[in-house]
């Protein structure tokens, strides 16, 4: 017995460390639940009648069995003395649901709140962690965490309060009330929970081991139809609906196999503890039977004790299974909690200034960066952009251009050296207004699902409508906005999926002019377009570049027309750096490029194109 007892304890505590984080649930649950400690006090007020109930209730039908054992003779004094243990009776059950309806209001004034500040202060949270982050993970994910954080927590604290406060507390009172009136009554049903919960944490470690199989099985499945779902476009151009279904059904047997094994192992742990409940009810009844006729309990303590066997068994039953119930919401809710114990890998330093941009002077001094530590991309490259000077970067692929301008915007952070904006070291100013004074426009432009005026007020939500027609305009995006069916209301669809390359394109430049940032950045923003397009967005963008200081990434180097100086990337490094002139001059690196351009049949040609 003792044995079993310390390892019982043992598993109580490696179960307390299996949950790791556990305190920080406690302190994240004990911060939010601050402006509704008064109505959790009510919440736990309630409980405590209903544990409360369960000894009461059984205790006037105790009263109104003795009173009916009575001897008949003395029947017509009967009435009377019924009158009131049958009215606690009703009154009990009239008190019990109102405590519920009662319940059920101060819940309302709670949980949907309380859910509402989880997700909140954790959206917020979330959005203030780095690029990488987001890189490492998937959004989906993200936002479905958040989610279960919410309700998660929410369950939990409705499992602690109505479920395991309520019913331990009735448990020790209804046990309190075995022993005032038979001990040894009382010692078999505490013996019987002992072993209860001992052979219960035994069993729950096998359902473990199946339902990690289970829940890894179900996971796989969802995975494998969501594979085929976002590749339907392959599926159907290799006509593979009969593989994808034939994949799928092994990945469905497999389910099926776990699914039931979890099943029969749920189905055998019923049963013991069932017929551990019978043993231990006709052990009690045995015992009531026999002190009964050793006219050592009345008929109404032996209706009382029973009715109170029958509860405590019930109770202790529930509060197994919600163990298990809560062990899974305490692992989902940690997980999510992961989001929020992560430091934000930026952050602004204490007491950060604005960004100000005068001439929008760009200075890059001594950086070193790497995206592993062991990995450097970058070793002290110094470089200096004038203001308003027009650049393009070169390089093939992975050279480390568009890092190169991540950096400007401090998506990542330097292991080495500093940048400065027109002076001003960008680590030490607010990030907010870094990013404020810089417009990117990427190769694929992310548009919300939202309508396409939305997407465009994202460069300056508080636009007016002369504003935002001028930014269309000037992107040449008015026409085709126009003849859409529903004109700027109409929804882009996910990642702006029903427009097309050159339409998102406009969209974006039509943002940025709205954004009208000092600093303008292209990183291949027009190498998806087909040639004519380019040309034509071209003309837009070179409206956009005036009076700024501009970056351009391109791997068509015809893009380059309208910069005045070309940085030329290799592995992270700059190796060349001039006018086009200058570097077709140098043979070089760009000169490489520069004939891979134009191809073979052209290289004949000179540079004078440009
Ligand atoms: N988020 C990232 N994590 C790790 N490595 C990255 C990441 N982004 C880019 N890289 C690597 O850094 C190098 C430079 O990439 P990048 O700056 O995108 O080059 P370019 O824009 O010139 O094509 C490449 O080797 C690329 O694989
Ligand atoms: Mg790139």
């Amino acid at each position: 017995m003792l044995q079993t007892l310390s390892k019982f304890l043992k598993k109580g505590q490696s179960m307390i460390q299996a949950y790791g984080n556990k305190q920080s649930i406690i302190s994240f649950i004990w911060r939010f639940s601050k402006p509704y400690r008064g109505k959790f006090c009510c919440l736990l007020s309630v409980a405590f009648i209903w544990a409360a109930e369960m000894s009461i209730r059984p205790y006037t039908l105790k009263v109104l069995l003795d009173r009916l054992a009575i001897p008949s003779s003395e029947g017509s004094s009967l009435l009377p003395s019924l009158f009131w243990p049958a009215l606690g009776y009703l009154g009990c059950e009239v008190m019990i649901n109102l405590m519920f309806r009662f319940y059920d209001y101060i819940r309302m004034f709670i949980y949907p709140s309380l859910q509402i500040d989880i997700i909140r202060e954790t959206t917020t949270y979330v959005h203030g962690h780095s690029h990488n982050f987001f890189i490492n993970r998937l959004g989906g994910n993200i936002a479905n965490q958040i989610k279960e954080l919410a309700t998660g927590i929410k369950e939990i604290l409705q499992i602690t309060i109505n479920r395991f406060f309520s019913h331990i507390l009735g448990v020790l009172i209804a046990c309190s009330a075995v022993l005032c009136i038979r001990p040894i009554l009382a010692l078999i049903v505490l013996l019987w929970i002992a072993f209860f919960i001992i052979a219960t944490v035994y069993l729950s470690k096998k359902t473990q081991k199946v339902s990690k199989n289970t829940s890894r099985a179900r996971n796989q499945t969802v995975g494998k139809i969501t594979d085929s779902i976002m590749n339907i476009l392959t599926v159907r151009l290799f006509a593979r609906h009969g593989y994808e279904a034939s994949r799928l059904e092994e990945q469905l047997s497999e389910q099926v196999y776990w699914d039931k094994k979890l099943e029969w192992t749920n189905l055998k742990i019923r049963a013991i503890q069932g017929t551990s409940i019978l043993a231990m009810m006709a052990l009690l009844l045995a015992a009531l039977i026999h002190a009964r006729m050793q006219g050592l309990v009345t008929i109404g303590d032996f209706g009382l004790i029973l009715t109170i066997g029958i509860s405590i068994s019930a109770a202790i039953q529930n509060i197994s299974q919600d163990l298990l119930i809560f062990s899974e919401l305490v692992g989902k809710c940690n997980v999510s909690l992961h989001l929020l114990e992560t430091p934000h890998e930026i952050a602004n330093k204490p007491h950060a200034q604005p960004l100000t941009v005068s001439i929008g002077e760009i200075s890059f001094e001594q950086v070193s960066f790497g995206y592993r530590k062991d990995e450097p991309l970058f070793q002290k490259i110094s470089i200096k952009i004038e203001g308003g000077e027009k650049v393009g970067l070169a390089g093939f692929s992975g050279a480390g251009k568009s890092t190169f301008v991540h950096l400007i915007m401090r998506l990542y952070e330097l292991q080495q050296g500093r940048i400065t904006i027109d002076s001003q070291p960008i680590h030490e100013v607010l990030q907010e207004s870094l990013r404020d004074k810089i417009s990117l426009i990427p190769q694929e432009p992310l548009l919300f699902h939202r309508s396409i005026k939305d997407n465009i007020l994202y460069g300056c939500p508080g636009a007016s409508e002369e504003k935002y027609i001028e930014a269309c305009q000037k992107a040449h995006a008015l026409e085709f906005i126009q003849a859409l069916p529903q004109g700027a209301d109409t929804i882009v669809g996910e990642r702006g999926i029903r427009l097309s390359g050159g339409q998102k394109q406009r969209v974006a430049i039509a943002r940025a002019f709205l954004k009208n940032a000092p600093i303008l950045i292209l990183d291949e923003a027009t190498s998806s377009l087909d040639s004519a397009s380019e040309c034509e967005v071209q003309r837009n963008l070179e409206e956009l570049m005036q009076n700024k200081t501009v970056l351009i990434i391109a791997h068509r180097l015809s893009t380059f027309r309208s910069v005045n100086r070309i940085l030329v990337f290799k592995s992270g490094t700059i190796i060349e750096d001039g006018s086009h002139q200058q570097l077709l001059a140098l043979q070089g690196h760009y000169s490489n490029l520069w004939n891979i351009h134009l191809g073979p049949s052209r290289q004949a040609h000179t540079s004078d194109r440009f």
